[in-house]
């Protein structure tokens, strides 16, 4: 089974740059599923039903989302119907949605787990704990991808040690930087630290930089709003066959 995930997707210029990219990076690499971090699609901040469906119809077959998943307040009212969304499976009480799912391809079945990280994340419960409630419920599965959404670097490499050698791949997500540490570990799951972002390349993170140096530099409160401009993309492609993993990095040209 070949995998293509995408980085966080950061607004308008984030999907801009998946319809350009993606007719392209089709031409170089042939995937039976695409998975997306869809946490900041809407603006920098969540997700609405449209652009849930816009990305859809680019091709995407799940989204994952993260600690932003509640920011649009939309989600609400459509995230129980959408079974190709799944937010953080270790929230602590009753929450909507689902934190994973399988997806049918041509190659098989792929679970797919979304997890939160605890480090500087908010109260989430111990992730390492849900995802072993999750996995026997994927045993039949051909392959399983989880997207750990987390913000320290020791964390996600534990939580990649931890199931290696029982999913086919451990995939970071939240910081929106790539990391250069794709590798397979030693009981063959696949591991990269922080897969990226898909949005604004003149930016901080995805968002219009003004205000966030005026955060930095007064503490003032400030609004941010995603940045426009040349959009890029970060993904990785993994071929779970292969046991390989391959980043993923372009730039629109202007
Ligand atoms: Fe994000
Ligand atoms: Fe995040």
């Amino acid at each position: 089974m070949k995998i293509l995930f995408l980085g966080d997707i950061v607004g308008r210029s984030g999907r801009q740059a998946l319809a350009e990219f993606l007719p392209r990076l089709a031409e170089q690499f042939s995937w039976d599923v695409c998975l997306a971090n869809g946490e900041n699609a809407a603006g920098g901040k969540g997700l609405t039903l449209n652009v849930a469906e816009e990305l859809l119809s680019l091709g995407i077959d799940c989204l994952t989302m993260g600690n932003h998943t509640w920011d649009n307040k939309e989600i609400f009212q459509f995230i129980d119907d959408a079974g190709y969304i799944i937010r953080p499976a270790n929230y602590p009480g009753p929450t909507p949605g689902r934190g994973h799912t399988i997806i049918s391809s041509p190659a098989g079945a792929l679970g797919v787990i979304n997890l939160s990280g605890q480090t500087f994340m908010g109260p989430y419960n111990c992730p390492f704990a849900a995802v072993e409630e999750i996995l026997p419920l994927m045993s039949d599965c051909d392959g399983i991808v989880v997207d750990f959404h987390a913000e320290a670097t020791s964390e996600k490499v534990a939580l990649g040690r931890y199931l290696d050698g029982r999913v086919s791949a451990v995939l970071g997500t939240h910081t929106h930087i790539q990391t250069a540490d794709e590798k397979v570990l030693p009981q063959g799951t696949l591991y990269i630290t922080d897969v990226g972002m898909c949005g604004a390349a003149n930016s901080v993170l995805g968002m219009d930089p003004a205000p966030v140096l005026t955060k930095f530099t007064t503490k003032l409160p400030g609004r941010f709003s995603a940045a426009r401009g040349p959009g890029m993309i970060n993904a990785v492609y993994l071929d779970l066959a292969a046991k390989s993993i391959e980043r993923i990095q372009q730039t629109a040209a202007s």
